[in-house]
């Protein structure tokens, strides 16, 4: 279909400025490696992943080729009370890269689906061992848990809340962010020392006032990708392991973003060296081109669950939750073969190699320019974050995203910070492209 064919009335885009785009609309219409092609036939670096999730670069044939073989072998079937053969080998597959005990895998079609579904077992688990008063929920300002109810009560972006308010889960709080402007403004592939124990709160306010004995569970990014990448503190991590494990509280690290290779290892629960009760993904382990979520649990919740119904009669149902698509056939098979594909190439080993390039051209392009006030590196991400327009936040970064995809870079703009996380087989001629794109962008604007 030409271009000129299109109608652009119909399509409403999710988290777009809807006017804007309608004035300058960008359409892809093919994508090869790390590059998309436009529909003025134009080249467009892919700095971002397509949000996080092409890890292996675009059009990669083993992938290709194992949908299309799913496509004339299972199509679909319904996913309650049967499977198919493609779901129990992808969930084998992640069950033995996730770390330890998580072993028993949900799979669902996104990202949002993931955190609601994990903030359900962890209500349902408490509920199983007798402790169902246990419904009080733990996030963190600025973090972001997908658009369902469930993760945006337990999200702290403003603007994703603020319209939603008495609609929002009620018993849920936030620890503070995880950001020292002054401090560490600039972070380069290390775990910021903070002087104070940002945790201290958790432990001197949030759980004294709900009681320890009534919290379900504490969420976290590992690294807040959506706010900005935004990196822990030194020591963060384990100690919010040590002080859920003190109060019988389930920790859930949403892996969404860090989990599948983007910190060089399949999760960041390895790299920190901290494991959670739960982990939730999606994105990467498809390489993006099909979707699939998913959650993966402990043994010990799982047979948890089990346990508790053990004088139930066998017919009766453990737990009322799932999606018609829950391991959906194609979605597994692209598993499988991204999976397959991230082992072959030794591409988290890559993606672990190319961080520290891509962290030196931000931190030694971008330092100094006009209205940076922090660059952020960690694994194969990169955050510069500009100084707000007064009265207009969100603008200026807007701005040089727009200017970056005309001269053919696609950067992530989040509020006012720039991301850069492309995919693992990046260059490191392509990163001077994207970084040098980006710095000219920012001089511009
Ligand atoms: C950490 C995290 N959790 C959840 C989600 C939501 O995923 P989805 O958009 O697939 O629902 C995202 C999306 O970017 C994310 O970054």
């Amino acid at each position: 279909m030409a271009y000129n064919d299109l109608r652009m009335d119909n399509q409403w885009l999710p988290f777009t400025p809807n006017r804007s785009f309608q004035k300058d609309p960008r359409v892809f219409v093919a994508a090869d490696g790390m590059h998309f092609t436009t529909h003025d036939g134009r080249q467009v670096i892919d700095g971002i992943s397509s949000l996080w999730c092409v890890g292996a670069g675009h059009n990669r044939k083993p992938i290709n080729e194992a949908i299309k073989k799913q496509l004339d072998t299972l199509d679909y079937s319904t996913a309650f009370s049967v499977s198919n053969d493609k779901a129990f080998r992808a969930a084998e597959m992640i069950a033995a890269m996730a770390p330890g005990d998580l072993n028993k895998v949900l799979f669902c079609n996104s990202g949002s689906e993931a955190a609601d579904t994990a903030l359900k077992v962890a209500l349902a688990h408490h509920r199983a061992r007798g402790e169902g008063h246990r419904n009080v929920f733990i996030g963190r300002e600025r973090g972001y848990h997908g658009v369902g109810f469930g993760g945006m009560s337990v999200g702290g972006i403003p603007a994703n809340r603020k319209v939603y308010g008495a609609a929002l889960l009620p018993r849920v709080d936030h620890l503070r962010f995880i950001h020292d402007p002054v401090k560490h403004a600039y972070v380069h592939n290390v775990e910021p020392a903070w002087d104070e124990d940002p945790l201290l709160e958790l432990e001197n306010r949030i759980l004294p006032l709900h009681d320890p004995s009534n919290v379900a569970a504490v969420i976290v990014e590992p690294v807040a990708g959506s706010a900005g990448w935004y990196v822990p503190p030194q020591g963060y991590l384990k100690r919010l392991r040590e002080i859920c494990d003190k109060h019988g509280i389930l920790l859930i690290f949403d892996e969404v973003i860090t989990g599948f290779g983007r910190l060089g290892k399949a999760f960041a629960s390895d790299y920190y060296g901290v494991q959670p009760d739960m982990l939730t993904f999606a994105k990467a382990v498809t390489n993006g081109v099909f979707p699939l979520g998913g959650v993966v649990c402990s043994d010990r919740i799982y047979n948890a669950m089990m346990g508790a119904h053990g004088s139930a009669p066998e017919h009766a149902i453990e737990f009322f939750h799932g999606y018609t698509y829950s391991g959906h056939p194609v979605a597994c098979a692209a598993a499988i073969a991204t999976l397959d594909l991230f082992r072959e190439e030794k591409l988290f080993e890559r993606a672990g190699e190319m961080g520290p390039v891509l962290g030196d051209a931000m931190h030694s392009a971008l330092k100094g320019l006009p209205n940076v006030i922090g660059i952020r590196s960690l694994g194969l991400a990169a955050a510069v974050e500009l100084a707000p327009l007064p009265g207009l936040p969100g603008k200026r970064a807007f701005d040089v995203f727009m200017d970056c995809y005309h001269r053919g870079v696609l950067v992530r703009n989040a509020g006012d910070n720039l991301v850069f996380a492309p995919p693992y087989i990046v260059e490191r001629a392509q990163i001077e492209t994207m970084v040098g794109t980006l710095a000219d962008a920012i001089k511009r604007v």
